[in-house]
């Protein structure tokens, strides 16, 4: 399954091969040869032991006080009166916390909106808000003082939908989007066909394994030590700095690891270790939050749902001329993450294709549900999404294969390059990879067994679909394109490496300990990698954006070539030969004619009164954004891949299998080829879950009602494809010079679950002969493939 395929690219004679461009690329990042290594995961012996600490393992302090937080039971209201007697009656109950107990500002908006209170005042927005916190001797006595409040309410309109914000003509968290070329108007009025839709793209919660979780210590003078589930430990630090109106330099945030976090923690972890430390503040002693899963459903924000109108201009043979897209996102009761999560749907609403007059605009809505923040591809899947329904439809209008459309649509080389923000595509490869892919898993051939067969198949219709993914690399905030590192060397040559990325699973650590063991001639157990801390590594940036491994790792490789640098100054005059002529290699360092053990070159170089220690930095290049303008580079490069699905679907009960599923996926000159095959197979999983069968619901008075496992369903063992090939491209370095070459993968396979809702539809095509398209929205449960059959079938034959 891991076996890498070679990549073969033909391509039309006079266009210039990228990939053979990128092969040739210089490399000067390399500095000890070696191929990329399958490194198992740092933690993967304690993952499956369970003997890794996450929060709540940790040991707990004396005195050790637990928070619950007291919920909103409405969606919008105004608090009239808040009646908390009987909550501080409960046994073990120590304090009660409201708004007027927070010794700083009362506000956590990640973005410097001031629309985040942490805790309510007068006004509640959505239902689950925290309107106070109960501090208790025991969790479990907690909890059940928290729902003893007496809160009434006078309450307010709730806006809860797209559909009702739009109508309400409710506010925008954000500064809407324009991004523009050409003149779509022109362009649509010109093509010679058009037609014109919508898609609703539903949300997704992001089921961490473990939930959002903080624990407090309050220390001498005023200092406050928290250890916290986060992606963002320091935006977490400055944010308790900020609620206990103290210096940052009083505020240490850590985290070791965190089981899961997929965006959900890269700001909303604030509001735990917020909440965590303002009561270690009241009590003097150290607070932890857990939320237990219900509450943490209820109140933590989700991936954003969208609804996308398109209007589109192509051609017989299936060439998109102009393309209108607007795109609405519901986002919440405050701004959080929301304006750059919908500014990147934009992003990526073109996925692989060009288009020659374009424009796409956002919505991003204010409504009273929870807020909602970053998840995996941070916007950029739903715009995908919208992407590949726009293909979906021209391939039904003119009766191509939809393949066909993606291959005839693709980016160029040097031609047809520019993308909707004026960005030029440089390294366009979806359509070598489509084509390979399709060779690969023999799509074609398949396809037409497919429909043979489900003429003689009344009930089990099968489908297949090959979809592509282009994703754009690079915070789009473009000062978070930044990272620092520490390392270490003892004397006894064993090195610790701190970098300012958080592991939450994803294999950051075991790529960053690769980099140290690579460089210094090491093996692993001489490496190790140590929890990040704000003490550590200052004013890092949040690990999202795919780009941990691309930022930390280039910061943790300049602190060790500043070691390596004095290490060989030293050594060069100790043993008298030229700097040229000393090696680090996994036998020991060669200096000159001389090999000597790592130890004793250090040991040596301590003696001399040599540093061995070295922060380390690094910024990306090339990069700017003006949102204003709607142009730039926002993005280093792109990440591509492609996925073909099969699926089966049953007409009488709606129900899915994927049969089987082929991935060709672009990581570069990869890290670690294992790691990131289970990212790419991880990411398929969870895309497919978002788009079949995860679904939220909220009740008519804005209550989540899918708030445990119970009544959301995320995909099990079994729902994985019966087969399942994940290839990483094959001697595909990047050609721009990151981290050894590679790219980032964190997020961008997440995308290649668009090819199962393709497939699903493309098994609902066979209703009506393949002659119209059945506009699929998503999730497409069970439920929705009935209704859109039902649909179908009561069109007119045709
Ligand atoms: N993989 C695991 N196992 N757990 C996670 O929480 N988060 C994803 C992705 N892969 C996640 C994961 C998200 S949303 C991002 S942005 C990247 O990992 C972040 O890590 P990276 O930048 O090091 O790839
Ligand atoms: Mo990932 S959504 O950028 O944390």
């Amino acid at each position: 399954m891991a076996e890498a395929v070679k990549m073969q690219v033909k391509l039309a004679s006079g266009e210039q091969d990228t990939l053979e461009s990128r092969r040739a690329a210089p490399n000067p990042v390399i500095v000890t040869g070696g191929a990329s290594t399958s490194l198992k995961h740092e933690s993967a012996r304690m993952h499956v032991s369970g003997e890794a600490t996450y929060l709540d393992d940790i040991p707990e302090p004396r005195g050790l006080v637990h928070v619950v937080p007291g919920l909103s039971t409405k969606a919008h209201a105004r608090i009239l009166s808040l009646d908390l007697d009987a909550v501080r009656a409960v046994p073990g109950v120590i304090c009660v916390l409201t708004h007027k107990d927070i010794p700083g500002h009362n506000q956590v908006s990640p973005v410097g909106k001031n629309d985040e209170p942490l805790l309510a005042e007068d006004m509640v927005f959505y239902y689950g808000q925290p309107i106070f916190i109960v501090v208790a001797e025991d969790r479990h006595q907690a909890r059940k003082a928290a729902r003893l409040a007496k809160i009434t309410y006078e309450e307010l309109p709730a806006i809860l939908t797209i559909a009702q914000a739009r109508e309400a003509g409710s506010a925008l968290v954000w500064r809407p989007l324009e991004m523009k070329r050409g003149d779509v108007d022109t362009g649509l009025m010109n093509a010679p066909r058009r037609l014109s839709g919508r898609i609703t793209i539903g949300g997704q919660e992001h089921f961490y394994l473990e939930g959002q979780a903080a624990l407090a210590q309050p220390g001498e003078e005023g200092e406050m030590r928290v250890w916290s589930s986060t992606q963002h430990p320091t935006e977490t630090q400055h944010m308790v700095a900020h609620v206990l109106d103290r210096p940052s330099n009083l505020v240490t945030v850590e985290i070791r690891r965190m089981g899961g976090g997929f965006g959900g923690k890269e700001t909303q972890a604030n509001i735990p270790a917020c909440l965590a430390a303002v009561a270690a503040n009241a009590t003097g002693r150290a607070a932890k939050m857990r939320l237990d899963r219900d509450d943490d459903m209820i109140m933590t924000g989700k991936r954003h749902d969208f609804v996308v109108e398109y209007d589109v201009g192509f051609d017989d043979a299936g060439h998109i001329l102009a393309v209108d897209m607007v795109l609405a996102a519901r986002c919440g009761w405050s701004a959080d993450l929301s304006g750059p999560v919908i500014d990147r749907a934009l992003f990526h609403a073109d996925n692989a294709y060009f288009y020659p007059d374009v424009r796409f605009r956002s919505e991003p809505l204010k409504t009273n549900t929870q807020s909602n923040t970053a998840y995996r591809g941070f916007g950029g899947p739903q715009g995908i999404v919208a992407a590949e329904r726009v293909i979906e439809e021209i391939a039904f209008a003119t009766g191509l294969d939809p393949l066909d459309v993606r291959l005839r649509n693709t980016y160029g080389t040097g031609t047809r390059d520019l993308t909707p923000y004026h960005m030029t595509v440089e390294d366009s490869i979806a359509s070598e990879i489509m084509t390979q892919l399709a060779e690969n898993c023999d799509y074609r051939t398949r396809r037409e067994a497919l429909r043979e067969a489900n003429r003689h198949s009344p009930y089990i219709r099968r489908g297949i679909a090959l979809t592509p993914v282009k994703f754009g690399i690079s915070f789009t905030a473009t000062h978070y394109n930044q990272a620092g590192a520490l390392v270490h060397v003892y004397t006894d040559g064993s090195v610790q490496v701190n970098h300012g990325g958080t592991e939450m699973g994803q294999g950051l650590h075991t790529k960053m300990v690769q980099i140290a063991m690579r460089e210094f001639g090491l093996t692993e157990d001489r490496v190790r990698i140590t929890a990040t801390t704000t003490g550590k590594v200052p004013n890092t940036s949040a690990t999202a954006a795919s780009s941990g491994a691309d930022l930390n790792g280039m910061a943790v490789l300049d602190a060790i070539s500043k070691i390596k640098h004095r290490l060989i100054s030293f050594a060069a005059d100790h043993w008298q030969v030229s700097e040229q002529d000393i090696q680090f290699e996994p036998e020991g360092v060669q200096v000159g004619e001389t090999l000597v053990s790592f130890p004793d070159l250090v040991k040596a170089a301590y003696f001399a009164r040599v540093s061995l220690s070295s922060n380390g930095f690094y910024k990306t290049p090339k990069i700017s954004w003006n949102a204003e303008t709607g142009r730039g580079r926002p993005f280093y490069y792109f990440a591509y891949g492609a996925a073909c699905a099969e699926v089966a679907i049953d007409l009488l009960t709606g129900e899915t299998r994927i049969e089987r599923v082929d991935i060709l996926h672009d990581a570069g000159q990869s890290l670690n080829p294992a790691i990131d095959i289970g990212q790419i197979e991880g990411g398929f999983i969870q895309g497919a879950g978002w788009l079949t069968m995860e679904e939220l619901v909220w009740d008519k008075a804005g209550k989540l009602s899918t708030h445990a496992p119970s009544t959301y369903k995320i995909p099990a063992c079994s729902d994985r494809p019966h087969i399942f090939n994940v290839s990483l491209l094959e001697a595909a370095p990047n050609r721009e010079a990151t981290i050894f070459r590679s790219k980032a993968v964190g997020e961008p396979p997440f995308v290649h679950g668009v090819a199962v809702l393709q497939a699903i539809s493309d098994a609902l095509a066979s209703l009506k002969n393949y002659k119209i398209c059945p506009q699929l929205d998503t999730p497409a449960t069970p439920e929705c493939i009935l209704r859109t059959a039902e649909r179908l079938r009561a069109l007119s034959e045709v």
